[in-house]
C-alpha cells in the first residue's frame, strides 16, 4: 500500500514551547518532524541550530527528525546535526562545493542523505547522484519563510521526479515543502509525492487533531484516485 507522511515543519510552531508543541504534532499524527535550519546567507532568515535538535531528543521526540539545511558552507554542521539526533540531513546543491562528497559525509555519521531543490533549480543535480539519494526534496516556494504561496510550477516538476525514481526503480522518499495546505495537498499526492511538509497549514490552526484528520482524508482521495 502507498503511504504518505506529513511532516510537521516545526518553523511555525511556538519556539517558547517548542518541546510540547512538537510533541502535540505528533500526537496529532505527525510522521515525522520538519526541522529548518537557516543561516542568515544561504537564505534572508536565521533558525535553530543542533543544540535545539538535541534539546528535543533531550525532551524524547522520538519520531525521525528531517533536518532541512539552508545554510552555506553545508559540511562543517553535518556531525553536529548528526550528533545531536538527526535522522535525515538534507541539503542544497549549490550550497556546497562537492555534492557527492557532502552525501558521503552524511553517510559516515549514519544518517540517511536528501538533495533539495528550489524552485528555479534544475534537476540535472541528480544525474550522477541518483543512487546514492535517500530522499529528494521539492521547495514549493522559495526557501527562508513559512507562510508563502504553492508554486504550481512544482507539480510538473514533481511529476518529472517521480518518473525518474520510479523508472529507475528505486527506493528514494519524495519530499514537498512549502505552501502545501488542505485544498491543495490530494493534487500533490497524485502527483508523486510521498512526504508532505506542513508548518502553517498545521500549526496556526488551534486544532491540530482536526486539521490532520481532514488532511488525511484528502490523501486517502488522492490513495484511491492512484490505485484506480
Ligand atoms: C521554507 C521552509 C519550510 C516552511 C514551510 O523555507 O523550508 O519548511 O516551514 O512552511 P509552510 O508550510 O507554512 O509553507
Ligand atoms: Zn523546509
Amino acid at each position: 500500500m502507498k503511504k504518505f507522511f506529513l511532516a510537521p515543519s516545526i518553523l511555525s510552531a511556538d519556539f517558547a514551547r517548542l518541546g510540547e508543541d512538537t510533541q502535540k504534532a505528533i500526537d496529532a499524527g505527525g510522521d515525522l518532524i520538519h526541522f529548518d535550519v537557516m543561516d542568515n546567507h544561504y537564505v534572508p532568515n536565521l533558525t535553530m541550530g543542533p543544540m535545539i535538535l538535541e534539546a528535543l531528543r533531550n525532551y524524547n521526540i522520538k519520531v525521525p527528525i528531517d533536518v532541512h539545511l539552508m545554510v552555506k558552507p553545508v559540511d562543517n554542521l553535518i556531525p553536529q546535526f548528526a550528533k545531536a539526533g538527526a535522522t535525515f540531513i538534507t541539503f542544497h546543491p549549490e550550497a556546497t562545493q562537492h555534492i557527492e562528497r557532502t552525501l558521503q559525509l552524511i553517510k559516515e555519521h549514519g544518517c540517511k542523505a536528501g538533495l533539495a531543490f528550489n524552485p528555479a533549480t534544475p534537476l540535472n543535480f541528480l544525474d550522477y547522484v541518483l543512487e546514492k539519494l535517500d530522499l529528494i526534496l521539492l521547495m514549493s516556494v522559495n526557501p527562508g519563510f513559512g507562510n508563502q504561496a504553492f508554486l504550481p510550477s512544482t507539480l510538473n516538476k514533481l511529476r518529472e521526479v517521480r518518473k525518474i525514481i520510479d523508472s529507475n526503480c528505486l527506493d528514494i522518499l519524495l519530499e514537498v515543502d512549502g505552501g502545501i495546505k488542505l485544498d491543495n495537498i490530494a493534487e500533490i499526492a497524485f502527483s508523486g509525492a510521498n512526504i508532505f511538509v506542513i508548518g502553517t497549514g498545521l500549526f496556526k490552526h488551534s486544532n491540530y487533531d482536526l486539521i490532520i484528520e481532514k488532511i488525511r482524508k484528502e490523501l486517502q482521495h488522492a490513495y484511491s484516485k492512484f490505485i484506480h
